[in-house]
């Protein structure tokens, strides 16, 4: 459950904090991509350099002094889980009222993603009326919360308030990332497509565009993180994403194999892939040069996969086009929907900074039948993967 997960590791300001380098290096030896981030109290029980050291990426400190612009929304939005161990009173209290005054509060606030607490506190504090009422809030919200647990206190006391153990708070992330959203993809098949195609002009040149895949990969592990059996059709070097089928393809005919081949018993296709529109009608086999001159290259249209699949659609089966545009992507993404005859197109304007293309971030319009229009973003592209998903859901239970 946890290999291959971003888990947002909080650390909080109690003695227990020397424990949450033990859960930490737990949660990376199941496979987890950790990320740090402790309090400037934890700062004074233990040292960022040891979190750095066991984690995948060096631990944050502040919402001032890391590497984004905005370091909370970067990993909340990005999170599969976020973790606090140990979770102080005054994390619970800060948390529960939406007081976003450090990295780690303004974290919680920027996550959907499940959130396990691990209270740790003296007893007195753990028994307070403010406390008790801060932690029913939050898990009525939702919010998991495990421990704390019965034992030896800091100054030899002994009672409820200690810091669950480490095996016990690694085993509540996986049961949390498990029981996630209820897994609302769960039974269905999803087939997505990502990454530029290359069209070989010789042995060494080709005909390509510029996607790097980031969004298609997003949407394979948004899918497969929301419990549906995922197969990423990729020309994108990118990680893997986490309990997806992965094909690796090159050309628009291989993609176009691959895609008609799995497409049978998909009952979402997201077609997020820049498939070429032309290819040369002939590759040469070896490399050309200068000295053979200037070669005259011919081109040939290739197959309109999204338009062959709504061509030959199954009953149920739910098709989602991208369009990638210059300018407003409205009129662009409006008018493939109706001419390929899909269900949702995401339209993006790849000529506005940030998005598109390369980048992280991404901003969209999903459009729909009858008129349904979303815009999205800008955004991590796990959020906008996220809202596509959420709206093939929307479809697929409109009457
Ligand atoms: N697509 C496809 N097969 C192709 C080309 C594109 O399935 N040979 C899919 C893409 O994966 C994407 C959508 O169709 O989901 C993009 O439509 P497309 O017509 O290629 O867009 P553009 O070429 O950008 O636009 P236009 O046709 O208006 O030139």
């Amino acid at each position: 459950m946890l290999h291959g997960r971003r888990v947002v590791l909080g650390v909080g300001g109690g003695i227990a904090a020397y424990k949450a380098v033990d859960v930490c290096r737990r949660l990376v030896d199941a496979g987890a991509l950790v990320s740090p981030v402790l309090t400037a109290s934890a700062l004074r029980f233990v040292g960022a350099t040891t979190f750095s050291a066991l984690a995948s990426e060096r631990a944050r400190t502040s919402l001032w002094e890391s590497p984004e612009v905005s370091p909370h929304t970067t990993l909340g939005q990005r999170a599969d889980l976020v973790v606090v161990a140990p979770a102080t009173a005054r994390l619970l209290a800060a948390y529960a009222v939406g007081l976003a005054d450090d990295l780690l509060v303004s974290t919680l606030l920027a996550t959907r993603a499940p959130v396990v607490l691990c209270p740790a506190m003296h007893t007195e504090m753990w028994e307070h009326p403010a406390v008790q009422a801060n932690v029913e809030t939050l898990s009525t919200r939702g919010v998991h919360v495990v421990g704390p647990g019965d034992g030896r206190l800091a100054g030899g006391d002994c009672g409820p308030g200690r810091l669950a153990e480490p095996d016990e708070i690694v085993a509540a992330c996986a049961s949390a990332l498990a029981g996630h959203r209820g897994g609302d993809l769960a039974g269905l098949r999803v087939l997505v497509t990502a990454g530029g195609t290359r069209e070989r002009i010789d042995a060494v040149r080709f005909l390509g565009n510029r996607s790097s895949g980031k969004q298609g990969h997003a949407l394979a592990a948004e899918a497969a993180a929301r419990g549906a059996e995922v197969t990423l059709v990729t020309t994108a070097g990118l990680a893997w994403p986490v309990g997806v089928e992965r094909i690796e393809v090159e050309t628009a005919a291989e993609l176009e194999h691959a895609v008609i081949e799995r497409s049978h018993d998909a009952d979402v296709v997201v077609m997020a892939a820049a498939v070429a529109d032309f290819r040369p009608k002939e590759a040469v086999s070896t490399k050309l040069h200068r000295a053979d001159g200037v070669p005259e290259v011919v081109l040939e249209p290739t197959t309109d996969i999204l338009a062959a699949l709504a061509a030959r659609r199954r009953p149920g089966q739910t098709l989602v086009g991208f369009a990638a545009e210059h300018g407003d992507p409205r009129p662009g993404a409006v008018e493939k929907l109706r001419r390929k005859g899909v269900d949702l197109v995401v339209g993006n304007d790849v000529s506005a900074p940030g998005v598109g293309f390369g980048h992280d971030t991404n901003a969209v319009v999903i459009v729909g039948a009858g008129g349904m229009e979303l815009n999205v973003g800008p955004a991590d592209k796990r959020v906008v993967a996220r809202a596509v998903l959420d709206a093939v859901l929307d479809h697929r239970s409109a009457p």
